[in-house]
């Protein structure tokens, strides 16, 4: 199912064909897509958000000041969480806010707010369909790059006859399918050459995987870390442009085109590695389960099954994420912190005790999300601010996590 997991959000303007978006939602649902709705003032009149509401599963918008909805899922965040954003129906009203660049309600505002392809479903009388004004409005649209599911021809509320009836759900739906299926790669995200480049000319440096620390020639401590997220970022980065070094532990990846990677084994290994190329990076993102001990005394020779008991001594790792952000003119460093309670407390005080300019964090206590898992949610927590990241792909969560850095990067650049 080509809808499977992708983020769908649906704005609904003000024409009688919004009586159709319950079923377009439902539809929607069935094919695997997450939906939220937002709904112009005037397609409340036509639709009850109750009814979105109840099909969508989440809560439905309408305001764009709306202290409940930024509480939760705040504008910004519903306009970076899409991955697709579908305007069904688009009155001639909406599409002329579009073409303008108008932000005066919360479904125009997401409309420029989101990086998202648009598509739009447009519903009218036929006359206003045919007026030049429409149709120029939708020309600048195309031109932009939106993409027009629509009008279909027949007979219309107003008794007319003509262009200007919304798609039925059902081809909508149809149309939403294969336009994933054409233009947004499997992971959720757009294609290589229609992503935007906002860490053009930016290095990027990222830990990822497991470390591995020897006990002796033939035995090691480590962990279940399976270098899926570093490698995520590593893709992410890549796609928006920068040119990236990846840094990793023992894992079964293969390496992403025109990466450059480096094997390491141990903590030590690691930070050697980082270290040699860190002076050149503008972006230190820390991602790999680094042992935090390693055996004390190293064992030369296999060790023998004598004793009952074995006593191992170990000794701290160093924290490579903690030199790297104290190193003079260090680059923006962003680390991770799996926690199991109190996520946001204890990732906010890793945030200063390692002097960070961002940290991710996530509940590992959460069977379905984390460690070996295709899927994640984070928490992305800054100085003053903290965002929340929905269970999404890696590769999804990775682009939006390295969109949030490349905006933060632009500030401080601003300063
Ligand atoms: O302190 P803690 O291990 O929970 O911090 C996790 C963050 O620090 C991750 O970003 C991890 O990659 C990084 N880290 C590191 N070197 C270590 C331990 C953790 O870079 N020795």
């Amino acid at each position: 199912m080509q809808l499977e997991q992708k983020n769908v959000l649906v704005g609904v303007s003000g024409g009688i064909a919004a009586y159709k978006t319950p079923d377009l939602v439902r539809k929607l649902k069935a094919q695997g897509a997450n939906v939220r709705v937002v709904l112009t003032e005037s397609a409340t009149h036509f639709v009850s958000s109750l009814s979105l509401q109840a099909v969508s599963g989440e809560k439905v918008s309408t305001h764009l000041l709306d202290e409940d909805a930024e509480a939760g899922m705040g504008h910004i965040e519903l306009a970076r969480w899409a991955d697709i954003f579908l305007i069904a129906p688009a009155t001639a009203n909406c599409i002329a806010k579009l073409a303008t660049g108008l932000a005066d309600d919360l479904l125009s505002t997401l409309a420029l707010a989101t990086p998202a392809p648009i598509l739009i479903a447009p519903a009218m009388n036929q006359q206003m369909w045919a007026a030049k004004a429409t149709q120029q409005n939708m020309q600048t649209l195309l031109d932009r790059g939106v993409a027009q599911l629509g009008p279909a021809s027949g007979e219309q509320a107003c008794g007319d006859l003509g262009y200007g009836r919304m798609l039925e759900p059902v081809e909508i739906v149809e149309a939403l399918a294969s336009f994933v299926a054409i233009n947004l790669a499997d992971d959720n995200h757009l294609s290589d050459e229609m992503q935007p480049k906002p860490l053009a000319g930016k290095q990027v440096m990222i830990t990822a995987g497991p470390t591995r620390e020897a006990i002796d020639p033939v035995r090691y401590i480590s962990n279940h870390s399976s270098g899926k997220m570093g490698f995520a970022l590593a893709r992410a980065a890549q796609n928006l442009g920068a040119k990236v070094t990846l840094i990793s532990g023992p894992v079964s990846l293969s390496t992403p085109d025109g990466i450059t990677r480096v094997d390491v084994t141990s903590a030590q290994e690691m930070l050697d590695a980082v270290e040699k190329d860190i002076d050149s990076q503008d972006v230190f993102v820390a991602c790999a389960a680094v042992a935090d001990y390693r055996i004390a005394h190293e064992n030369t020779q296999k060790l023998k099954k004598k004793a009952e008991d074995l006593v191992l001594t170990f000794t701290k790792n160093p924290d490579i994420l903690k030199r790297v952000a104290q190193r003079k003119n260090a680059p923006f460093t962003l680390g991770f912190a799996a926690e199991t309670q109190d996520v946001e407390a204890y990732a906010r005080t890793k945030l200063e005790d390692k002097k960070l300019n961002m940290i991710a964090a996530n509940d590992v206590s959460q069977a379905d999300i984390g460690f070996n898992s295709d899927q994640n949610a984070l928490l992305v927590i800054t100085k003053d601010n903290t965002r929340k990241l929905a269970k999404a792909s890696k590769d999804s969560l990775a682009r939006d996590l390295l969109k949030i850095v490349s905006d933060e990067l632009f500030k401080s650049h601003k300063k």
